[in-house]
């Protein structure tokens, strides 16, 4: 009994020290946050590059190179990594306080730039198609082929309604989702819309062995490429607030460049920002 009580009193003695630990933390984490806030200020107002990933790379190789599995290294590393996130995500909160809408033909690597784009902004991103495909419980082939392109245009229109009330949100749009005015009109309203570009020729490389297109199943060929992509041509432009051409450029180069653009759009670079 006696012992029992020694014990209790022992834990409890251990959790009120934890408490003030955590409460030390939040203090230094929200200092820690302050001080990226004014960076990122600093950075706005003297039109300096933004996200420097390299630097994230070195905060953990720094904080991790005295430390071994005694000294919990592994979980600082997790502990770092989370802080690092979730500190990229302030500043994407801050910096693109709207969603970033990827538009563009099949094959212009819509999908694969958002996975990047959503990594390094620690943004969450969201597939039309996908979403159609979960709705339903069908592939985009079995919708086409069962129901025909009209009956997917509807559900694409209804799911595109709405993913554009989400907030900060990275959204992948279905190559035709521009064919529809009132999709651009909704998209527009909370986003910024980004078109991927690519040449037929490029689009047709990337795309030749994939058959989980059916607008081009039983005719993959350059030329159905060429002349879908011219006919779509003007809509693609006209829908979109920033164009970026991806031929002959990597998924790291794609991102960066549509996280400079995006950037330099932001009305506050380069004039003091309010608070
Ligand atoms: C389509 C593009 C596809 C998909 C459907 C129709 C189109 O999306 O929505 O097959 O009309 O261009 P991806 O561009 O993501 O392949």
């Amino acid at each position: 009994m006696e012992q029992e009580k020694e014990i209790n009193k022992k834990i409890e003695e251990l959790r009120q020290e934890i408490d003030k630990c955590d409460k030390l933390l939040i203090e230094v984490f929200q200092r820690r946050m302050e001080l990226v806030m004014g960076i990122l200020q600093n950075k706005r107002e003297n039109k300096l590059p933004i996200f420097h990933f390299q630097r994230e790379q070195e905060i953990l190789e720094r904080a991790l190179s005295n430390l071994d599995e005694e000294h919990y290294s592994n979980e600082v590393e997790d502990f770092l990594r989370n802080i690092l996130k979730i500190s990229r995500k302030l500043q994407s909160q801050k910096l693109f306080p709207y969603n970033i809408v990827l538009i563009g033909f099949m094959g212009t690597g819509k999908s694969t730039v958002g996975k990047k784009l959503s990594q390094k902004l620690a943004m969450e991103y969201i597939d039309t198609d996908a979403l159609i495909q979960e709705r339903t419980g069908m592939s985009i082939n079995e919708i086409f082929q069962n129901y025909g392109e009209s009956y997917f245009r509807d559900i694409e229109k209804d799911v595109i309604a709405e993913v554009s009330n989400m907030k900060n949100t990275i959204i992948l749009c279905g190559g035709g989702v521009v064919l529809n005015k009132e999709n651009i009109i909704a998209l527009r309203k909370k986003g910024k819309i980004i078109l991927l570009k690519a040449e037929a020729a490029t689009i047709y490389g990337r795309i030749k062995e994939d058959d989980t297109r059916p607008l081009l199943n039983g005719q993959m060929a350059l030329e159905t490429i060429e002349k879908l992509l011219q006919k779509r041509k003007e809509t693609y432009k006209d829908a979109s607030d920033i164009i970026i051409e991806t031929d002959n450029k990597t998924v790291e180069e794609i991102s960066t460049e549509i996280i400079n653009k995006l950037y330099l759009m932001d009305e506050y670079v380069g004039k003091e920002c309010s608070k």
